[in-house]
């Protein structure tokens, strides 16, 4: 019978807890821990050997993430539900902080149930991925970097703009540790819009998955330091893709780099599938107009529906301040997903794209510069990147950075 553990002076919460837990087939435990120390108390809580952990109520939300955060670092296997009111701010600092779900005080006992029913189905397929060792052992300590998936329902939305800047961005942060990977296998131009002439592509990286000194010469360099995997150069070669292998080849990325950037055609198809089965991190990218979020909001559920569930999920609304198209409140309200990164439309974009390479090489100081700097901190979760210098000219340029010069 599954465990679960309730963090939370509430005694009446816990009994609610209990007789919710019996429905779903689980045993709920209250440890008499403190709760305003999780470093005193996890592991009292983990001896109880809990498949899910349910946080609050009661627990103030500094110390529903420091509970969150310290269980995340020990046993990212174990789903952490929030029971606190779910505001759009709880939600964003919930996510941050690794948790899977927020539930209020007002949620019926069916919501309850259905929230207990996802975390410990989450939580199935974690133990699962851990004991099968397999490709799929993607929430696993040490089992590598964060491979992160830029997707998008509808086409031209900013997913390659979105995905090179981050890969450049990133790799600033992490001293040289990113794979950008161009999925979008008919399409892709990633390394048009870096201006690399790439010698080989991911269907080269395919075909020797298994092994990483050979993915590594398969690699093209950006001079930044971030290595890209390139889409193949002809759309019919796309056609008769190896999707095991497919997924050999992201996992070895992962376990050879801090972060694996992905990049996706419009739409979800085979290969961005097998991808998300591995993502740590899911970057939906949407425009402002409503076919878009509509789009959205079906991907978003057909994805829980296909249990695709065991990441993080960042909403980037792109061209967030366009005249025409729903004000992010709206897309809030109506779809119910909080946006993590609103990204303006700037002329910077294109003029950067053409030139083959980054907001971040060409106009960093830009309102467009800023807020993707503003997004690549977050996914890191700190702040990590220089901010750019107040003077012009040539100093700029040197903070442009290491391979550009
Ligand atoms: N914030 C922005 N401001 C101005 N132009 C933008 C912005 N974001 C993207 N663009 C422009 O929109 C176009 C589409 O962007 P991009 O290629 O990144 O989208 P995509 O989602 O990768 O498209 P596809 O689905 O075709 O792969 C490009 O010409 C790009 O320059
Ligand atoms: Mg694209």
């Amino acid at each position: 019978m599954a465990r679960i553990a309730l963090i939370s002076p509430d005694q009446d919460y816990g009994d609610r807890l209990r007789s919710v837990g019996r429905v779903v087939d689980a045993t709920v435990v209250q440890p008499p821990v403190g709760i305003n120390v999780p470093e005193a108390g996890l592991a009292a809580v983990l001896a109880n050997a809990p498949g899910v952990v349910v946080v609050g109520p009661d627990v103030p939300i500094d110390r529903a993430r420091a509970w969150t955060e310290a269980l995340d670092e020990l046993r990212p296997d174990i789903p952490v539900v929030w029971a606190i009111e779910p505001e759009p701010e709880t939600w964003r600092v919930a996510l941050l902080a690794g948790a899977r779900d927020v539930i209020g005080a007002a949620a019926t006992d069916d919501e309850l149930v259905a929230a207990l029913r996802r975390a410990l189905a989450i939580r199935d397929r974690r133990e699962e991925a851990l004991h099968v060792g397999s490709s799929s052992d993607l929430l696993g300590a040490g089992s590598g970097g964060r491979l992160i998936v830029v997707v998008s329902p509808k086409g031209g939305s900013g997913k390659t703009m979105l995905s090179t800047n981050l890969a450049w961005g990133l790799n600033e942060v992490s001293g040289g540790s990113v794979a950008l990977v161009d999925l979008d296998l008919q399409f892709g131009d990633v390394a048009t819009s870096l201006q690399l002439r790439p010698e080989y592509s991911v269907l080269n990286g395919l075909k020797v998955a298994g092994d990483p000194t050979a993915v590594k010469a398969f690699l093209t360099p950006h001079p930044s330091g971030f290595h890209v995997m390139a889409a193949p150069n002809n759309p019919a070669e796309a056609d008769n893709i190896d999707y095991d292998s497919l997924a050999k080849l992201l996992d070895l990325l992962r376990a050879e780099f801090d972060y694996v950037v992905v990049d996706t055609g419009a739409g979800i198809d085979e290969a961005t599938l097998c991808a998300l089965d591995r993502a740590t991190d899911v970057a939906f990218v949407t425009t402002t107009d409503l076919a878009a979020i509509q789009a959205l909001r079906k991907a978003v559920v057909v994805m829980d529906q296909l249990e695709l569930t065991a990441h993080r999920r960042w909403y980037v609304l792109n061209r967030a301040d366009a005249r025409v198209g729903l004000a992010q409140s709206d897309i809030e309200r109506s779809t119910g997903l909080t946006i993590d990164v609103a990204l303006p439309s700037s002329r910077s974009v294109p003029t950067s794209m053409n030139q083959g390479r980054t907001v971040f090489e060409d106009d960093p100081r830009s309102a467009m510069g800023r807020a993707l700097r503003n997004a690549v901190e977050l996914f890191v979760g700190r702040s990590a990147m220089k901010a750019p210098r107040q003077e012009t000219g040539g100093l700029l340029g040197r903070w442009i950075g290491k391979g550009t010069q």
